[in-house]
């Protein structure tokens, strides 16, 4: 595996080694010496034209903590906003030494297009592209769900997931999908038809439009961010209405069966999609989310860099 484009570039095997992978590397970073020498002279930069917290600060120690060297390049000083050509951009990156990219655009297929540039000769990671995908968010969420609903198992088989909200703009339930399905649980989405996509019926799950009749039957409620930014159209009559019908309140709580977990990729509109009471509940893994997105990451690091040298080696 040279790139992380998307969810289709893993077979169920990778996906469950990453998962172990990551399994390994959360215990270094339980320990007190959180550093591991694996990648130490190796470059990773972080090119970001699109906002994120998570996501970029969870790759910069993701990197640190494998010894690599890390350039944070965010697109608002760079010349990405410029419109610098993408050609450009990986013909400077290759320059630099780049032994991999990780990249968040917010046009969907950037990642695509760079990684196949005849210029780039790194790894390239998809860190969210438009509303595409978002591969290492799913690898982070199948991890965390494998932790609290898998009973020892390596795979998913059997858990019932409910993905829930602007699914129309959203890459983390694309990814999402695509990787639950790989790793043998079943999705249900729950969404206003508005904010289904066109062609939803060809994908692998079930649609209700019915928050709590779903509810009872699922092992993990994954609440999706209402995405503002990317909405030029009215999708819904107001926040009130949404909430009403597709927010994940207290009383939608007590509705959940007794071992099932609550997600949500951040950020998230406290009072819209979720209530902060839940958000902040028991139930919630959200800020476990985001500590396991580190080890994931290593994973993926280390699967793409150390993989990489190993055949390096060999030649
Ligand atoms: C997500 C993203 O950027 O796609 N956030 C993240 O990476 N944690 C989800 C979102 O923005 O709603």
């Amino acid at each position: 595996m040279r790139h992380l484009l998307s969810i289709s570039d893993l077979s169920k095997a990778e996906a469950v080694s990453i998962l172990d992978t990551a399994t390994e590397l959360a215990r270094v970073s339980d320990g007190a010496v959180k550093k591991l020498p694996t990648l130490r002279g190796r470059t990773i930069v972080n090119l970001f034209a699109e906002d994120s917290t998570r996501t970029r600060i969870s790759f910069e120690a993701a990197a640190k903590r494998l010894s690599a060297d890390v350039i944070n390049f965010s697109a608002k000083g760079s010349s990405v906003s410029k419109g610098e050509s993408l050609k450009d951009t990986a013909l400077t990156l290759q320059a630099m030494g780049a032994d991999a990219v990780v990249i968040r655009h917010g046009a969907s297929g950037a990642p695509q297009r760079l990684a196949d540039s005849e210029w780039m000769l790194a790894s390239v990671i998809n860190a969210g592209d438009g509303t595409h995908e978002h591969p290492s968010q799913a690898l982070l969420d199948a991890f965390t769900i494998r932790k609290h609903c898998a009973k020892g198992a390596p795979d998913l088989a059997g858990i019932r997931v409910a993905i829930v909200g602007d699914v129309l703009h959203s890459r983390v339930a694309r990814s999402n999908i695509l990787l639950l399905n790989l790793l043998g649980a079943s999705v249900s989405l729950v969404a206003p038809p508005t904010l289904l996509p066109v062609g939803i019926e060809k994908w692998p799950v079930d649609i209700s439009y019915d928050f709590d009749a779903v509810i009872p039957s699922v092992d993990v409620v994954m609440m999706l961010r209402v995405q503002q930014e990317r909405m030029s159209n009215l999708f819904f009559p107001n926040a009130r209405e949404y909430s009403r019908y597709f927010g994940l309140n207290s009383d939608r709580l007590k509705l959940m069966s007794p071992h099932s977990i609550v997600m949500h990729p951040g950020p998230m509109n406290r009072g819209l999609e979720i209530a902060a009471e839940v958000a902040d509940s028991a139930r919630s893994v959200i800020v476990e989310q985001v500590s396991n997105g580190v080890s994931v990451r290593m994973a993926i690091l280390y699967v793409l860099l150390a993989g990489q040298s190993l055949e390096a080696g060999e030649k």
